[in-house]
């Protein structure tokens, strides 16, 4: 829509896959494509808002208007968050950020040996960035994504509490052509309403009407929340 309804609004949106280095040449990541982070840029970015956004490494042109914060690793990730948080009007939690990192990252390439048929890693958990910007004192509205196989409601829900989100946008990357890498995508979003918690399905459709979808029920939401 060419409504400029998100004007005076500044949104931070992560975006993309996490890349955690093992050696100079090698890193843990996932199939994230930043499509859908950068989609919800876009739509905000026409809307009015001032978008910032943090992304992963990603193959994408930076959406026009938007501020682009290129980092690699979740604890860049964080580190790239925490400074914009406290400028932020809502922060919107897309990217997959890797849950684990190396314990220790290899100074020179890890080299395979005739001795060896196996090799352990030892992984580290990284923190968790949505759930620490949630947990700050003077937070922006905070907008979680869960990627599920199954049970999705089930586990958004405990997401959406445990990481003591506004909201969460669920989907299933279990589905052929929707989430990870997909120009489709379907949602399901949670938000918290006093003591319940309201919700709202969106069916299958490109990610940059999803987007669109997204971005007007978080005004409302927003709406609802900002003191008067
Ligand atoms: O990038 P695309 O190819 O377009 O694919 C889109 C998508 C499938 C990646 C996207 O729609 C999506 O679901 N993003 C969240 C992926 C994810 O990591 O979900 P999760 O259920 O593991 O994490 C839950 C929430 O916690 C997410 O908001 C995530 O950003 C956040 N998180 C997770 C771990 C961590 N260490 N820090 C976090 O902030």
């Amino acid at each position: 829509p060419a409504v400029r309804d998100a004007e005076a609004l500044r949104v931070t949106i992560t975006a993309g896959p996490t890349h955690e280095a093992l050696d100079p040449v090698r890193y843990l990541s996932n199939h994230s494509s930043g499509k859908m982070g950068y989609a919800l840029a876009e739509a905000w970015a026409r809307r009015g808002a001032r978008v910032r956004l943090i992304s992963g490494p990603v193959a994408l042109a930076t959406p026009l208007e938007v501020e682009r914060i290129d980092v690699t690793s979740a604890s860049e990730m964080l580190a790239a968050a925490e400074h914009v948080a406290t400028e932020s009007d809502i922060f919107i939690g897309c990217a997959a950020v890797a849950d684990y990192r190396a314990e220790h990252v290899a100074d020179h390439k890890l080299k395979k040996t005739d001795a060896n048929e196996t090799m352990t890693l030892t992984l580290v958990k990284n923190p968790d960035i949505v759930a620490e910007i949630a947990a700050r004192s003077s937070r922006p509205l905070v907008v979680g994504f869960a990627a599920e196989t199954r049970d999705v409601e089930r586990y958004a829900r405990d997401k959406l509490t445990r990481k003591g989100l506004d909201m969460i946008v669920a989907n299933d990357v279990s589905q052929a052509g929707l989430g990870f890498g997909a120009d489709d995508n379907a949602a399901l979003l949670l938000w918290r309403d006093g003591d319940d918690t309201d919700s709202q399905a969106l069916p299958p459709q490109p990610k940059t009407t999803l987007a669109d979808a997204i971005v007007d029920r978080v005004l409302t939401l927003y709406a609802h929340r900002a003191p008067a």
